[in-house]
């Protein structure tokens, strides 16, 4: 298949790079190889070169488990993925589009089940699960349903682009939906707080530390903040600006574990590759 991809979407996955036209089979790869060079240097191409051995090109046309199974969803496929939480299957849908990956919330990314497997593991006590949980960047809000099954009963996800909103609403049984997008405050100025916030693979361009604002926002005082992120463009000044707004002292960023890492693969029951941060943010009364 030779799908022109949707240049606009890729230049948002891609963190903001001008790209003119490319082909997401044949020729992205060295294109973004080159540009990614010029303007962003050897951080760029690490991320390119993880990105895509986590998930290389043939990957977003073929499903490679025969687990999945395709039904319509607007004007593409969503294929059914599955997680598995403490005996459970919990089947959730993706989109896989016409070979055109049309924005990153439509897929599950590697982050989202660590983070599941962190919050399986005992890194908070039970009471959380009554607590006020917000998701951002909750794509197609895999993470979000698995933490319906674990039984939390206050939970929102909330992503900006319509789409994926769609497909996340799809996904969610109990979790309210809300559309809030980190570089518009009026989204997220508002009386409501949380006493978790969580996120995944959501730090993937500078610009995304503008999400310092809206964790300090939307987050209560005395609560808590858990994000799992690879080391993308944008991570180093993401934990600085954290740092200046809440205290190097209340901000702590560790690699996941081996054990952590695995505690995702059960959740997956796939192979989880790549070294992955994870970043916890104390917000003080
Ligand atoms: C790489 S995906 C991760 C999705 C999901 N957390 C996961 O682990 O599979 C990044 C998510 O951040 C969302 N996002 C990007 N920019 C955003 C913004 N300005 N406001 C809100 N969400 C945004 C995207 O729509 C997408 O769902």
């Amino acid at each position: 298949m030779n799908a022109k991809c949707d240049v606009e979407k890729m230049q948002m996955l891609h963190g903001g790079i001008p790209v003119k036209d490319v082909h997401l089979i044949t020729g992205v790869y060295r294109k973004f190889e080159e540009d990614w060079e010029d303007e962003v240097g050897d951080n760029g191409n690490e991320f390119w070169d993880v990105a895509f051995m986590e998930c290389p090109p043939p990957n977003y046309l073929v499903p490679s488990t025969e687990d999945l199974a395709s039904e319509e969803f607007d004007d593409g496929d969503l294929i059914v993925k599955r997680i598995f939480l403490g005996g459970r299957e919990i089947k959730f849908n993706c989109f896989l589009g016409d070979g055109v990956l049309n924005n990153v919330g439509l897929e599950s990314w590697d982050a989202g089940y660590v983070l599941l497997g962190v919050l399986m593991d005992g890194e908070y006590d039970e009471g959380i699960k009554a607590r006020k949980v917000l998701e951002l960047g909750a794509g197609c809000g895999f993470v979000s349903k698995g933490l319906e099954y674990l039984d939390f009963k206050n939970l929102t996800a909330s992503d900006f682009d319509d789409g994926v909103i769609k497909l996340l609403k799809k996904n969610v049984e109990t979790t309210e939906v809300k559309k809030i997008d980190w570089f518009k405050t009026e989204t997220y100025n508002c009386d409501d707080k949380y006493d978790l916030i969580i996120g995944s693979a959501v730090v993937y361009s500078p610009e995304h530390k503008v999400l310092t604002n809206v964790i300090d926002s939307l987050l209560q005082e005395g609560g808590s903040a858990l994000i799992i992120n690879m080391r993308r463009p944008g991570w180093d000044e993401f934990v600085l600006s954290l740092e200046d707004t809440f205290g190097a002292e209340n901000i702590t960023v560790q690699l996941v574990t081996d054990e952590q890492v695995k505690a995702g693969e059960k959740i997956k029951r796939e192979e989880i590759q790549g070294t992955f941060n994870i970043c916890r943010i104390i917000k003080k009364k």
